[in-house]
């Protein structure tokens, strides 16, 4: 068995790539739509990442891809992933591209990588056995707009917020905008992203109005739409919830951000907001019939506010990360 970097892919390698990812796919699902021969091309040929192969007899059995977030030498964590055709698993591949790839991240003046993978799947011991640390458990959650009982969105879009904002006086209001944040409230959407504070400090980056308006600006690069809610009182933003619909795929929808600031919490800010994104989505893009969501595992009141919305929890995903 040879370990091969996949420097320049040939459409035969890329075939072959393409080969593996299918066989395993149909070992283990998970509820993935199957790999699709032109994305795998396409993703094999974008840049910040190395790839490896390992063949044999002429066949590839086992593929790696190493990202390197942030160009070249970042002060960032790679990420990695592995998969060995079903048919050449325990023979000890996994662990050898693992280390090929720890090589790639030394090289490029990195000590740390993260893996993401399904909780309950042979990747857990396999990470576990190499060392890896699970650092974050995430719930995935689906909405299926279909199977929302008729009327309920409306319900919660009128029932509106608990309780009037603190302090005398005020109520709160929606405003909503497609792309980038409206620059009235660039500032304070950058202060209501503090309270994700799990987020700010895994990035280690503090939120500000122009690293907002890079996220929109890189989802719009993308060719997608990045939909936004807010709940405001006066000029803050109390809470908000953003909303991704895919340009290539518009028929599964992705939670992206939600948050509610401390001060404002306890008033049913987050249903509000979620569920006037879900009254706006049915009337400007009715194609979107699902949304899905990962939910950091501690996030017990995030969870909860999902499944009043009707969410269903999907299979755990956890991150690991490792030190080379
Ligand atoms: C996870 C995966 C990459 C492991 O590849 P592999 O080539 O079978 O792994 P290795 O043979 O190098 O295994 C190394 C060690 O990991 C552990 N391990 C791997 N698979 C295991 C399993 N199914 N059950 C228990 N332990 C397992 C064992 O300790 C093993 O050592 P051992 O065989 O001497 O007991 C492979 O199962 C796979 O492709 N899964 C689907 C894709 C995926 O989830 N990738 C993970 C993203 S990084």
């Amino acid at each position: 068995m040879d370990i091969i970097p996949l420097d320049d892919p040939t459409e035969e390698r890329i075939a072959r790539w393409q080969a593996v990812l299918t066989a395993v796919h149909a070992a283990d699902p998970a509820g993935d739509p199957p790999p699709d021969a032109a994305d795998t091309a396409a993703f094999l040929r974008s840049g910040d990442q190395r790839l490896w192969t390992a063949d044999e007899n002429g066949e590839t059995i086992a593929v790696a891809v190493l990202r390197l977030p942030g160009g070249p030498g970042a002060d960032r964590p790679a990420e990695i992933d592995i998969r060995v055709h079903p048919a050449h698993r325990r023979r000890g591949i996994g662990t050898r591209l693992m280390a090929v790839a720890a090589e790639g991240l030394r090289a490029d003046g990195r000590t740390s990588v993260i893996a993401q993978v399904l909780a309950g799947t042979p990747a857990v011991p396999f990470l576990e056995s190499l060392g890896f640390s699970c650092v974050l458990t995430l719930n995935g959650m689906l909405l299926r707009l279909d199977d929302l009982p008729p009327g309920r969105v409306e319900t919660l879009v009128n029932a509106g917020p608990s309780a009037p904002p603190p302090g005398p006086g005020g109520t709160y209001r929606l405003v909503r905008w497609r792309g980038a944040v409206p620059d009235e409230y660039a500032d304070a959407l950058a202060h209501a992203k503090h309270a994700m504070a799990d987020l700010a400090e895994y990035e280690g980056l503090p939120w500000n109005a122009r690293r907002v308006r890079e996220m929109a600006g890189m989802v719009a690069k993308r060719g997608d739409d990045l939909y936004t809610v807010a709940a405001v009182h006066g000029p803050a933003v109390a809470g908000f919830t953003e909303v991704v619909v895919p340009a290539d795929a518009p028929r599964r929808a992705a939670q992206y951000d939600t948050a509610v600031v401390p001060e404002h919490r306890g008033r049913r800010l987050g249903i509000w907001v979620k569920a006037a994104m879900l009254q706006w989505l049915a009337g400007e893009r009715p194609e979107v019939r699902e949304i899905e969501t990962d939910i950091d595992g501690d996030n017990s009141h995030m969870i909860a506010v999902n499944e009043e919305l009707g969410y269903r929890r999907l299979q755990e995903s956890r991150e690991y990360l490792g030190r080379f």
